[in-house]
């Protein structure tokens, strides 16, 4: 399909794409895998090819360009796949449809399906602050859970309007040697030790990391597997299946309801992408930035 782009939004994996991190340039070891970054995309249908099914023109559409769709939202045009993409809910408008497709499906599937989510439980999100962590702290307490976000100092003002319980500042406290405990803990920014995360986890505690440094990486996948088989602490990666319907669905629901909604730093125009794409790097941005065309 043809798809007029009419929103987008930026997530620290367009950066870490751009800057070819290690997983990306094992991945394309010899030149950039895409030629037009931009994973998080609102727009229209443009023109559909003749095995398109579900879509015609004019339709408005979300979704999620990363692998194996070819990014490219940063465009004033993209050519994709049906399969990325769903309707957009007509409650949102461009912008605020372009803020989820990624960041909150991520955060979604990963405190529900391999967190396994309850009412009551402790939960902890480190990184709160960023994109995909503002989704995860509304997510987490409209699983009912209590919730502690952290992230740097700045944003912890905003982490207790978005309904964070308890917050920490990264920059003066460690979470892992506080002596608290937490039930569940999803990790965007995880560099310590799986050891540091076993500590700062309840008996039968989980550590999801979905963000953080390759040597944590290694660490979690490796020695995180084994920690789970021996004890009862699971420490491992996140789950991620894109542009899954129903949860994008019930995305739509929650922001109806009012209950997940996105944060929107700020807005840029497709030639401000490179602005942008520094101001991310930069740190500091809260919740979400929006390419507008
Ligand atoms: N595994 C998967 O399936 C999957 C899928 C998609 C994305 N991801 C990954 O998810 C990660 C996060 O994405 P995002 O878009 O949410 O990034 P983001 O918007 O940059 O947010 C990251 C947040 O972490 C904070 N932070 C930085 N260092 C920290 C530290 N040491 N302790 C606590 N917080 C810290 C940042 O705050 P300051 O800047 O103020 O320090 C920022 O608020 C990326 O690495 C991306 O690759 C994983």
């Amino acid at each position: 399909m043809l798809v007029k782009v009419h929103a987008a939004s930026l997530n620290a994996a367009d950066l870490e794409t751009l800057r070819g991190v290690f997983i990306v340039r094992v991945a394309a070891p010899f030149r950039p895998m895409y030629k037009i970054l931009g994973s998080d995309v609102a727009g229209r249908v443009e023109a559909v090819g003749r095995n398109v099914k579900q879509f015609q023109p004019g339709d408005e559409v979300w979704g999620d360009l990363s692998f194996p769709h070819g990014l490219g939202a940063f465009a004033e045009y993209v050519c994709v796949s049906e399969n990325a993409l769903a309707p957009k809910p007509a409650s949102m408008t461009f912008e605020e449809a372009a803020t989820y497709p990624q960041a909150a499906i991520v955060a979604l599937q990963s405190l529900r399906d391999k967190g396994q989510i309850q009412p009551g439980q402790k939960v902890l999100i480190n990184g709160a602050g960023g994109g995909m962590g503002t989704f995860a702290v509304q997510l987490a307490k409209y699983f009912g859970a209590e919730v502690t976000g952290v992230d740097s100092t700045r944003k912890l003002d905003m982490l207790r309007s978005i309904g964070a319980d308890r917050v920490i500042d990264y920059t003066r406290e460690d979470y892992t040697k506080s002596g608290q405990r937490y039930d569940l803990i999803l990790d965007v920014a995880a560099y310590r030790s799986v050891f540091d995360y076993g500590r700062a986890l309840s008996p039968e505690g989980i550590f999801m990391m979905v963000g953080g440094s390759l040597a944590t990486l290694l660490q979690v996948v490796f020695l995180g597997a084994l920690i789970s088989r021996i004890g009862n602490k699971r420490i491992g990666l996140n789950t991620w299946e894109p542009n899954k319907k129903e949860d994008l669905a019930l995305l739509a629901e929650l922001f109806k309801a009012g209950k997940v909604v996105p944060v929107i730093d700020k807005r840029y125009r497709l030639s401000e992408v490179p602005e942008a794409l520094r101001y991310l790097e930069a740190g500091h941005v809260q919740g979400k930035l929006v390419i507008t065309m």
